[in-house]
């Protein structure tokens, strides 16, 4: 099994950030994006509607990966792709020959942390990171041998976690060597400082990456975000039947009441609603507090590295204040 440092340093990051994988909204082009400038692109595969139609879009990120290493003379940053191992995905199975074949570098499993998908992974050197909310599937996924968590917090976009990722991250830590990706509510760089403050060694990040230019999300669902702040977002189970964070005024401009999406459990929104979870039902974190703009995604990763370097600067100032004397 590789360290923690071994795997890191295989990933060829400038910066320690995942763009999240988001259903409806991540795409090969967000991916290439991101890889392009400095940090780990993923998308899901079931993004694309059929397995034919997401190798294709395997083979585009490689060959433009490669031919930008060769130009650059350095290998690029390591990209990702989302599998759902449920019985409810029929297509994990073909989904995970094609990620053998194409030899993705990094596998991000939500729901199953599963032997037999961790092998697979590892038979051609690639890594697995997995979801988790808790320290029961937490402890699941290390004995299933993963080789990264990825800790969905309390105001996570998309299906979010309830603990405060303070303790969240030292806890994980107690029992597990391996990388911890922390998810949930950073969208600027000095986020990205707190989560490595924190203890995380890559910070995970959604809803900021819907309000980018290159994000295939609806216009509306963009501004929408830039417009909201944690007061616009309402966690409920409601809608998909597992708890999620949503834009209230995505859940409004459908019909939905309050007194609909307080209930406990998926709720019968009725055939005279368009409401249609992920697609016209918009979800995002409460990150959505400090996202103000719709940037090209090269403008934004530039502006997080900026910012966290400041933020770490400005941490090491304070020592000179609390010297501890
Ligand atoms: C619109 C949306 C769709 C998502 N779809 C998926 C998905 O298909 N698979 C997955 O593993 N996580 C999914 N997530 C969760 C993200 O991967 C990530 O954990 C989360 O967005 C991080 O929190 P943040 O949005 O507050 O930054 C989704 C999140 C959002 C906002």
């Amino acid at each position: 099994m590789k360290s923690r440092q071994e795997i890191l340093d295989s990933l060829h990051l400038s910066l320690p950030i995942v763009a999240a994988p988001m259903f409806i909204v991540s795409q090969q082009q967000l991916v290439l994006e991101c890889c392009k400038n400095g940090i780990l692109g993923t998308f899901p595969a079931l993004n694309n509607r059929t397995t034919e139609g997401f190798e294709s879009w395997l083979v585009e990120i490689k060959q433009e990966l490669a031919a930008e290493s060769e130009r650059r003379g350095k290998p690029m940053p390591a990209y990702g792709v989302n599998l759902i191992v449920h019985k409810t995905n029929p297509r994990v199975q073909a989904d995970l020959e094609v990620i053998v074949r194409q030899q993705v570098p990094v596998i991000i499993t939500s729901l199953g942390a599963v032997r037999e998908v961790v092998d697979a992974v590892h038979s051609y050197g690639g890594l697995v990171f997995h979801d988790v909310t808790n320290t029961y599937h937490a402890q699941k996924a290390i004995d299933a041998g993963v080789d990264g968590l990825i800790l969905v917090s309390a105001g996570a976009g998309g299906h979010a976690g309830t603990l405060n990722p303070m303790p969240f991250v030292r806890e994980i830590r107690s029992m597990f060597d391996g990388v911890i990706l922390l998810s949930g509510a950073m969208s600027t760089g000095q986020d990205v400082a707190s989560a490595l403050q924190m203890g995380a060694d890559l910070a995970y990040m959604g809803t900021r990456f819907i309000s980018t230019k290159e994000a295939i999300a609806d216009e509306g669902y963009k501004q929408m975000i830039i417009d909201s702040g944690t007061r616009e977002i309402v966690y409920t189970a409601s809608v998909s039947g597992i708890p999620a964070n949503w834009l209230v005024g995505s859940l409004e401009a459908a019909g939905i009441t309050k007194e609909q999406w307080d209930q406990k459990g998926k709720a019968d929104f009725g055939a005279e609603h368009e409401a249609k979870a992920w697609k016209n039902l918009w979800s995002a974190g409460h990150g959505v507090a400090t996202i103000h703009d719709n940037p090209p995604v090269a403008t934004l990763i530039a502006r997080l590295g900026a910012e966290m370097r400041a933020a770490m600067a400005e941490q090491a100032d304070r020592l000179e204040i609390w010297h501890g004397e």
